[in-house]
């Protein structure tokens, strides 16, 4: 027998009714930016990898999970693994006027170990703004991210923030924790203890348990932020709190991506595993423009992954399938075979009706489980001697219909 394919491990398909969450989300996302001015950036999921590694070379997701390949014309090309980078890419090859805020949803492809919420292909929504440093622009996009959360229904939301300075404070900040970690070195975990020099940030990000206890009197960058970054952390906090968002200091919140400068932050759904519960992270990265080759360019942005938030409404009891799912207004079922059924359904679609129905010439029966599993309204049954009219969401006596009129019929009962 020939081998039978499955999705490559990390992989999954959606379907229906499931996938009606997935295209529901994106729409709600679409209003809920677009309204505040972000308009959408369509990328390619392929680009030089350079782009990457220049952004995240001491970071997992560009050297251990990124897939990279070389293409047919022998240039060196990387599946993206996330959107910031290529977005900034964007900025700067075609001078759009800043601040360019835009929005994206889509794939991106990180070579991780597999489990529950962690996947080879996730998918974001996200968005970034680019060209103002102002820390006003922080709190619209950390608000944004927010509330989009509680629309859908979450509540069980934490947010945590945090400041990594800029290149100002950050290299004697950095200096001051390499000392410290060195001085502590044996106590960390195995990993870290092999690789402080390369990012000795991500230490204080680390959840083992030796690395948590070797840093309990660590310093931190947001005690040792200077001036201008003290500056902007106060107006972005008194800005969130002006609008009622509640978030926590997170002095050990460093992210996984080397570009960030300053305003930092992570929602965690309360509801899902420590382990997978970031829903959505983002920051500042007044750095990357000129990393990229640029003139100084500032930034800042977040994405959000689309399965963890789904997983999230699941363990609220919010934003269900069958809240979002479309079903059909009308099933039609055919007792006769013929061309009437067929004729009848392009028609009702061709008038704006949604309508669904069975093929291959099935038993009464067997279309009449079809038309209750695809939540229809209502169900029209094509028969000998006429056109019947049956209500499936409640209980009714079958009615009559006149062929002349049945569009204006079922509008009427359907309130269109
Ligand atoms: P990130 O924190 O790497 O940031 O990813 C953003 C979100 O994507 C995470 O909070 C998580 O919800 C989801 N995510 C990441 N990796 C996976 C995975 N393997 N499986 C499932 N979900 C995942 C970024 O990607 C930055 N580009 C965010 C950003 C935008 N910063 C500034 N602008």
């Amino acid at each position: 027998m020939a081998k039978q394919f499955q999705a490559l491990p990390g992989t999954f398909d959606v379907l229906a009714p499931e996938s009606a969450r997935y295209g529901a989300l994106v729409g709600r996302f679409a209003r809920h930016v677009e309204a505040a001015g972000y308009g959408l950036v369509v990328s390619p999921l392929i680009e030089e990898v350079d782009l990457f590694r220049r952004v995240g070379e001491s970071t997992d997701v560009v050297r251990k999970e990124m897939y990279d390949f070389e293409d047919k014309g022998g240039r060196h090309i990387a599946l993206r693994p996330e959107g910031t980078a290529q977005v900034m890419r964007a900025y700067l090859q075609h001078h759009p006027q800043p601040p360019f805020k835009a929005w994206y949803a889509g794939p991106n492809f990180r070579y991780e170990r597999q489990q529950a919420g962690r996947f080879r292909q996730h998918h974001q929504v996200g968005l970034e703004a680019i060209g103002t440093a102002d820390p006003d622009i922080d709190v619209e996009v950390i608000a944004l991210q927010h509330d989009f959360y509680k629309e859908l229904g979450l509540i069980q939301v934490t947010l945590k923030l945090n400041s990594l300075g800029d290149a100002t404070c950050r290299p004697a900040y950095r200096q001051l924790l390499l000392d410290y970690l060195t001085e502590h070195q044996d106590e960390l975990c195995d990993e870290h203890k092999a690789t402080i020099a390369d990012n000795p940030l991500r230490v204080l990000d680390c959840k083992r348990e030796p690395c948590i206890k070797a840093t309990e009197h660590a310093p931190f960058q947001v005690d040792h932020l200077c001036a201008e970054c003290k500056q902007h952390l106060d107006r972005v906090t008194q800005g969130l709190d002006a609008l009622g968002i509640a978030y926590e200091r997170a002095p050990r919140l460093v992210r996984g991506l080397d570009y960030y400068t300053r305003t930092t932050f992570e929602f965690a759904a309360d509801a899902l595993e420590s382990a997978q519960n970031a829903i959505g992270g983002g920051g500042r990265y007044d750095g990357l423009g000129e990393a990229l080759g640029g003139a100084p360019t500032p930034g800042i942005g977040f994405g959000s992954g689309i399965e963890r938030i789904l997983l999230a409404c699941d363990a609220e009891g919010v934003f269900a399938t069958d809240e979002v799912a479309n079903a059909p207004d009308v099933f039609v079922i055919d007792t006769v075979g013929g061309s009437a059924a067929r004729d009848l359904t392009a028609e009702l679609r061709r008038a704006g009706i949604a309508a669904d129905r069975a093929f291959d010439g099935r038993s009464f029966k067997a279309q009449m489980k079809q038309a209750l599993r695809s939540n229809a309204r209502l169900a029209v049954v094509v028969e000998d001697n006429g056109i019947e009219l049956r209500t499936l969401t409640e209980k009714g006596e079958p009615e009559a219909l006149d062929r002349a009129t049945i569009v204006d019929h079922l509008r009427k009962r359907l309130d269109q």
